[in-house]
């Protein structure tokens, strides 16, 4: 999940490569680095943590050259310092990598063997130390990496740079992602095409196995079997990754209060304009062809996954399956032509849900993807792409994705229910003038950032926090606490309100916090009994509901925070509002980097 970029330019590229990074950095930001082409010799400067100490570092110390390549690191072997940062050099090469090689320990024992001398505890150095000994035996720099490439184990995205050539760099994907920009003169790598989108709109994506030599006249690309091959060079439509924080002062609450208006825009993709019907999208899966339903993601995606899970179950009638990518994908589930099995992504590139999408491939009936990124892998390897039309989504702690995510389940939910015979289009209309309120309802609970911001001044203060919801606001309460748990490095957990008695009730003193999201919907009461099961025991409870709510459950809650009503269809999507802004709030109260929590990163491209 690191960010890697590379140009070949015609003036200095040091400053672009930096501004590259900073579109990248939302893939890791323990340390960067770049390496140029210098007068013919490498030149290199790395630096641990955020974009701006490499700044400083360049500033006191400057490089320049015409051809460069540049890193930003998410740390998997090896601490966040400045050895172990890329790009790592082995004599006349440099690299840059994102992935991990998984048999780095055989190779760097063999090299070690050899008389090599590695410098840093990585992976990534021994595909610098293995292109270095290809060239020492006289290999061409081509030949060395195409030599290299078939002894790594694992995924990778590599870019390579070269001492004494200055009009050459090769780049190679597997199992990560690695686009190719075209320029006039000029040629690009990057791990996205939001990374080039200030110096290039057109792109080649990389398949699976590719490796690509690059001159600034342009790039020759090879499958893994070394074919020359071409690909399609693909026009990106920047506007779509216009990244600024406008007026907020992160971008969490930027896109937090973009999501009216992102799920509007979702909407209009699956609504048709009178808002009568669902739209059926090209190669929309026929809900009556399947049994079952089975729902991958990982972290906040599946939790969208599992609110999906009522809907589907409770609206149309379909048994549904969740799981987590990283687990789903080694327990060996039995799948078959029954199953539609739908993967869910923000990014597109999340390494355990693309294995997971690889493993269900060709085993079921139907593959598809609901998808931020359009362009990504599990967009493109998918039978069917799903768009969420979020926009592009920057801060490391995903929240319009989520509810976006939610507004295209919502319609495939009354999209399977009228298919299957259980909505006649009355009530396919009427449940369809229930979700377009929702734009408007979260527009309302955004209004409530004051209450939310003001119990957040309390909630900085605890150790531990507990979030409590029933049926499809159990998950809100699972990722009220994920968001929490990011943002403010405060303990949260999110149960289940009935299943608190069960064990976790223990936990219940003064001192903590317990947070319930409580609609007004069938399960109210029962949701009310559980608070007062911990208003009992001496628990603080703050409790998330709309005025009929609040008046009904009494006096005793230690705050509250009121939300607009709204209909119990909706209300997974009004409630992630709280979920987000507390933990927004407790965490700009701590003073903690809202946009880039640590220890994270945005894309989760290794396993
Ligand atoms: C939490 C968060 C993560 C992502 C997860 C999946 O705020 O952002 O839990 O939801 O890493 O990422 P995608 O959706 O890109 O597959």
């Amino acid at each position: 999940m690191c960010g890697i970029i590379g140009i070949l330019g015609k003036a200095d590229v040091t400053s672009v490569l930096v501004e590259a990074l900073r579109r990248l950095e939302y893939r890791g930001y323990d340390s960067a680095g770049v390496a140029v082409v210098s007068d013919g010799t490498l030149a290199r400067r790395r630096a641990v943590g955020k974009l701006s100490e490499l700044e400083a570092v360049l500033e006191a110390t400057p490089i320049s050259g015409k051809s460069g390549i540049g890193h930003t690191r998410w740390a998997t072997h090896g601490a966040p310092n400045e050895a172990n940062a890329h790009p790592h050099r082995a004599g006349p090469v440099a690299v840059v990598h994102n992935g991990i090689i998984e048999n780095f320990q055989a190779l760097r024992a063999e090299l070690v063997a050899k008389g090599r001398v590695f410098t840093s505890e990585t992976d990534t150095e021994v595909v610098a130390q293995l292109c270095a000994d290809y060239l020492a035996q006289g290999l061409s720099p081509q030949a060395a990496v195409a030599q290299s490439l078939a002894r790594f184990e694992g995924a990778f995205a590599l870019a390579y740079l070269f001492d004494g050539e200055d009009d050459l760099m090769i780049g190679a994907r597997r199992g990560s992602p690695l686009a190719l920009g075209h320029g006039e003169g000029e040629m690009y790598l990057g791990s996205d095409a939001m990374a080039l989108a200030p110096v290039t709109n057109r792109i080649t994506y990389l398949e699976e196995g590719d490796w690509v030599v690059l001159s600034r006249a342009g790039g020759q690309i090879y499958d893994a079997l070394g074919n020359a091959v071409s690909r399609a060079e693909t026009v990106v439509n920047l506007d779509a990754m216009q990244v600024d924080k406008g007026n907020h002062r992160h971008f969490m609450t930027k896109e937090i209060f973009e999501q009216p208006s992102v799920m509007a825009l979702a909407m209009s993709h699956y609504l048709t304009s009178d808002h009568n019907q669902i739209t059926v999208p090209e190669g929309a899966p026929d809900f009556t062809k399947f049994d079952r339903l089975v729902l991958v993601a990982c972290g906040t995606a599946f939790y969208a996954c599992h609110v999906a899970k009522y809907w589907f179950e409770q609206v149309a009638g379909v048994p549904v399956e969740i799981d987590v990518a990283s687990e789903f994908r080694y327990r060996a589930p039995p799948i078959g032509p029954r199953d539609a099995v739908i993967l869910v992504s923000q990014s597109g590139e999340t390494a355990d849900t693309l294995a997971a999408l690889r493993y269900v491939k060709g085993k079921a009936g139907q593959v598809i993807a609901v998808i931020n990124a359009p362009e990504s892998s599990i967009a493109r390897e998918a039978d069917l792409a799903l768009p969420i039309k979020a926009g592009v989504e920057v801060s490391v702690a995903s929240s319009k994705a989520f509810t976006c995510q939610l507004t295209v389940f919502a319609a495939l939910a009354i999209l399977a229910a009228r298919q299957r015979g259980l909505l006649d289009a009355a009530a396919e209309k009427a449940m369809i003038e229930v979700l377009v309120q929702a734009p408007r309802v979260l527009d309302e609970a955004l209004k409530a950032e004051p209450q939310m911001a003001e119990a957040a001044r309390e909630l900085a203060k605890a150790r531990d926090i507990l979030f409590l919801g029933r049926g499809p606001l159990y998950p809100l309460a699972l990722e009220g606490a994920l968001k929490l748990k990011e943002l403010s490095y405060i303990h949260a957990e999110g149960y289940a309100s009935g299943e608190l008695k069960h064990g976790p009730i223990a936990l219940i003193d003064e001192s903590v916090p317990v947070i319930c999201f409580a609609p007004v919907d069938d399960l109210f009461d029962k949701t009310v009994s559980n608070m007062q099961e911990v208003m009992a025991r001496g628990g603080k409870v703050l409790l998330v509901s709309d005025a009929e709510g609040i008046k009904r459950a009494g006096e005793g809650t230690w705050a509250t925070i009121e939300l607009p009503a709204c209909d119990p269809f909706i209300a997974p999507m009004v409630y992630a509002i709280p979920a987000q802004l507390l933990a927004y709030h407790t965490a700009t109260e701590k003073g903690t980097d809202v946009d880039q929590p640590r220890n994270l990163a945005k894309s989760v491209t290794v396993e």
